[in-house]
């Protein structure tokens, strides 16, 4: 199956062959004014300057060639030399019901499949989330989806932060605070407990809310205090050389936030496929230091033990990367070498997508190019894909009103509450069962934030602003909810009525429009794919409830004849799968009514 556009390109460049020209100047275009043409070809510009002939004579001779196609209802050259194409009616007619056939909504899948981990959201035990994490967790479940969707084998990872310097301030400090587990801990490392074996009953009392509590004042400790900070970063050598005590601690900090972060995640509407952390990789790190250094790649220095990245020709100097620390430890990069060299042993991949914050774009060149060098990775395998942020009113990286970082889980409830309003305020879900309203509430929000991140290019910056975010106007994911809530509504209403869907037949302008528009989703899906870029199928899912509003608007449907009745039903069946797969690929997902 293929979409219009592809084909008719073809065509194109078929005629620019015949004719001795570059066929790959031939391919089309969305035209510029779709109220003379569907598409449009300007190559008969470019193949002039190459041949040095005239380029209205060209486009007169490829429009010549192009008459006869059936697909083509007029052909025309424009201005210069443009070649201005409308599609028949016939073959609009032929792909809306192609498109309403088929359970891919007219997405296509890759000719070749490739193996495919994508490492996003990236949350840490203990330390709080901030706007970085909440870009990464959104686009990334986007990027995995999306990858998922056109056939390749797709794993998400939450790459877990548990394994360092934060985890030896979290353990002195409740040392600090609880006498007896400090001494607990001394006794079961005295005693060569196994690290493995249960959580002793005292560590159970530490809760997520003691480590919320506790990490902000020992981050800020360790900042000032020298003699604190160098004991965190014994506490983490110790941890990480599996001390019993240690180690049944962290467990018990590992455990209380997986099970609340995991349901905060859940509540976004991210759900990771493994929650392999940090410290999954420690059995790799020895042998891997081992092997580093046997060929030559670790190079000492001042008591670290680093691999050197930088390359010939680099505009500006890249560090190191630091591999053991002077206290013996392993650093972010470490671990993220050694996780390299495990995910090519447990899943293999073809390609690793890192959905992280921009301000770690150095940190994976450093790590990619010692992988390279090392033989984990073959080059280009490595992808990080990074981002803007999310600001506040000021400008500046979002922040709570009372100038913290922001909670998830207080993000989500917030957007929750402004859901629930505006759905007040627009009469909606009103009279439903509360649970349903809870629920419709619940995507509202999670449309609202997502459409809000993913509708700009990841790389932009862009401002917080819930108020519109969570408009059922304008472009948002409230909108096009809602959108999709209608259209459902009009189908069940002619299912009511046994009015049943049969094959399209194009007439109107807003007909054409609504065809055309559905026959561009896969090159949305491509885009996407091909530049790890969410906001393609985004921008796609908002022109198609605008077509099919504008379509509704002056086409009616349920009192139309029953051919044309037929007709319009199926356009607006194969709008709804259309805009609820985009959607879904987006991680959002549309209530049955509102
Ligand atoms: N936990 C890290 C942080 O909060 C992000 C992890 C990203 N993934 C990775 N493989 N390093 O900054």
């Amino acid at each position: 199956m293929t979409d219009l556009k592809t084909g008719l390109s073809g065509a194109v460049e078929a005629a620019f062959a015949a004719l001795g020209l570059p066929p790959e100047l031939g391919r089309v275009t969305p035209s510029d004014r779709p109220d003379l043409a569907d598409f449009q070809s300007n190559g008969a510009l470019a193949a002039a300057k190459r041949v040095g002939r005239n380029p209205r004579e060209i486009a007169g001779e490829v429009a010549e060639r192009l008459a006869a196609d059936p697909r083509v209802a007029a052909v025309e050259v424009a201005g210069p030399g443009f070649v201005n194409l409308k599609v028949a009616e016939a073959a609009l007619s032929a792909r809306a019901d192609e498109i309403a056939a088929d359970p891919r909504a007219g997405g296509e899948l890759v000719p070749a499949p490739r193996r495919v981990l994508v490492d996003y959201g990236g949350p840490n035990v203990a330390k709080p989330m901030h706007v970085g994490h909440l870009r990464a967790s959104i686009i990334g479940e986007a990027i995995k989806r999306i990858y998922r969707f056109r056939g390749d084998v797709v794993v998400g990872d939450a790459h877990f932060g548990d394994w360092g310097y934060q985890m030896g301030l979290l353990i002195g400090a409740v040392m600090d605070e609880h006498a007896d587990i400090a001494a607990l801990i001394a006794k079961l490392n005295a005693q060569g407990a196994d690290p493995q074996g249960p959580i002793p009953p005292a560590f159970e009392r530490i809760t997520l809310a003691d480590l919320d509590r506790l990490y902000p004042l020992a981050a800020a400790k360790g900042k000032e205090d020298p003699a604190y900070r160098d004991r965190a970063r014994k506490l983490t050598a110790e941890l990480q050389a599996h001390a019993p005590g240690h180690y049944l601690l962290w467990r018990r900090f590992r455990d209380v936030t997986q099970v609340a972060l995991e349901r905060d995640f859940h509540a976004l509407g991210v759900d990771f496929d493994l929650w392999k952390g940090e410290s999954d990789v420690d059995h790799l790190i020895e042998p891997m230091v081992a092997e580093l250094h046997a060929r030559g790649l670790l190079v000492d220095d001042q008591g670290a033990r680093i691999v050197r990245v930088a390359r010939e020709g680099d505009k500006r100097e890249l560090p190191p990367l630091l591999v053991v620390s002077s206290e013996g430890s392993a650093m972010y990069g470490t671990t993220d070498l050694a996780t390299i060299l495990d995910r090519k042993q447990t899943f293999d991949p073809d390609l690793v997508i890192y959905c992280v914050d921009q301000r770690q774009a150095d940190h994976f060149e450093i790590v990619f190019r010692a992988a390279y060098q090392a033989g984990y990775a073959a080059e280009g395998q490595l992808q990080h894909i990074g981002f803007g942020t999310m600001n506040g009113a000021d400008g500046k990286p979002f922040k709570t009103r009372e100038g913290g970082v922001l909670k998830l889980n207080d993000l989500i409830e917030m957007a929750r509450d402004k859901a629930r309003e505006r759905l007040h305020e627009a009469g909606l879900g009103e009279d439903l069962p509360e649970a349903e309203f809870e629920d419709i509430a619940g995507k509202v929000a999670v449309a609202a934030l997502k459409f809000a991140d993913l509708s700009n290019f990841r790389g932009t910056s862009y401002v917080f602003d819930l108020d519109r975010f969570t408009s059922f106007e304008g472009k948002t994911g409230p909108y096009l909810l809602y959108q999709a809530v209608r259209v459902k509504s009009l189908l069940a209403k002619a299912r009511d009525q046994q009015a049943a869907p049969g094959p399209v037949r194009v007439a109107e302008p807003a007909e054409r429009d609504l065809v055309l528009t559905l026959d561009a989703f896969n090159a949305a899906l491509v885009e996407s794919y091909e530049r790890y870029a969410p906001n393609a199928v985004a921008e796609h899912a908002y022109r198609l409830a605008q077509s099919f509003s504008k379509f509704y608007a002056a086409c009616p449907i349920l009192t139309a004849e029953p051919d044309v009745r037929a007709s319009r039903l199926t356009l607006a069946q194969a709008t709804l799968r259309q805009l609820e797969q985009a959607l879904d690929v987006l991680g959002i997902s549309v209530p049955d009514r509102m």
